[in-house]
């Protein structure tokens, strides 16, 4: 990726009027969290079949054993990386108006981010499926699984869209149209291979902005979409570009 590359993407979003970063898993895993695609993907090496919401339902135990194989113990070691603490920095410095995330393992708002969609929900939040009643997951013990409902000993289920599930409609509309009026969409971490996330960018593009990518590999977004294609590290490569931003 050449400098020039990084210094034309800083120019823009300095001048950007209303930027949002729209992120995925890319941008967790130099935080010890798996890609679900590509090296080392969660989904090479566990079926996705099993976190659909009725085989959930049929199969309680055994897809709680994998949910906090998966997510909760690999996310309680997980801290936010430089590339969190960037967004969180240009936001705070006014740059950056918000968030839209497909991740759900809560770094974002850990590293300080105020303004975060989370598309796909959060594991730091789990529901009864059976008496509807929210808790901080933080206060449910994972020693036996499934972990009953504090409330009625009913089936928990973290707060994360499962296949076949529907996503959140208010986060859906307000990221849209929050993705509407931006002028910069800054892609970082995702190959925007699911629906309907991964179709925030191009709400930008359409409405007539700039679409700036940071991933590690090639995506779909990268030749013939993306205006500005930086390819590295997320951890690396924004921090440089923040510091080229806020001088
Ligand atoms: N820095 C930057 N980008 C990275 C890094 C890194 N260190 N490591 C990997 N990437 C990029 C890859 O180039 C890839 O494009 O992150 C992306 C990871 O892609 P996915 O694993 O498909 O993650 P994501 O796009 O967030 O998946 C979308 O799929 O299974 C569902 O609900 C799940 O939210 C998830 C959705």
């Amino acid at each position: 990726m050449s400098n020039h590359a990084l210094q034309n993407a800083a120019e823009i979003l300095r001048k950007s009027r209303c930027t949002i970063a729209f992120t995925g898993a890319g941008i967790s895993v130099e935080s010890g969290i798996p890609p679900f695609r590509g090296p080392g993907g969660v989904w090479s090496k566990y079926d996705p079949e099993k976190f659909e919401k009725g085989y959930f339902k049929r199969h309680p135990e055994e897809v709680w054993h994998l949910l906090k194989e998966i997510f909760y113990d690999t996310q309680a070691r997980a801290k936010p990386n430089p590339a969190h603490l960037a967004l969180a920095e240009l936001e705070a410095a006014g740059r950056l108006a918000a968030v839209i995330t497909q991740n759900i393992d809560g770094l974002h708002q850990a590293a300080g981010s105020k303004t975060v969609y989370e598309y796909h929900g959060s594991t730091r939040r789990m529901q009864c499926l059976d008496c509807r009643t929210f808790f901080d997951a933080a206060t449910i013990s994972l020693d036996i699984l499934p972990p009953p409902c504090p409330h009625c000993g009913g089936l928990l289920k973290p707060d994360f869209v499962f296949f076949s599930e529907a996503i959140d409609f208010d986060v859906h509309r307000e990221a849209t149209e929050l993705a509407k009026g931006s002028d910069v969409c800054l892609i970082v971490g995702t190959g925007g291979e699911v629906m309907p996330a991964g179709r925030i960018p191009l709400v930008t593009r359409n409405a007539g902005g700039t679409v700036i990518e940071i991933n590690r590999f090639e995506t779909r977004y990268s030749y013939g979409f993306s205006d500005i294609f930086l390819q590295g590290k997320a951890g690396t490569m924004l921090p440089k570009l923040v510091d080229l931003i806020l001088g």
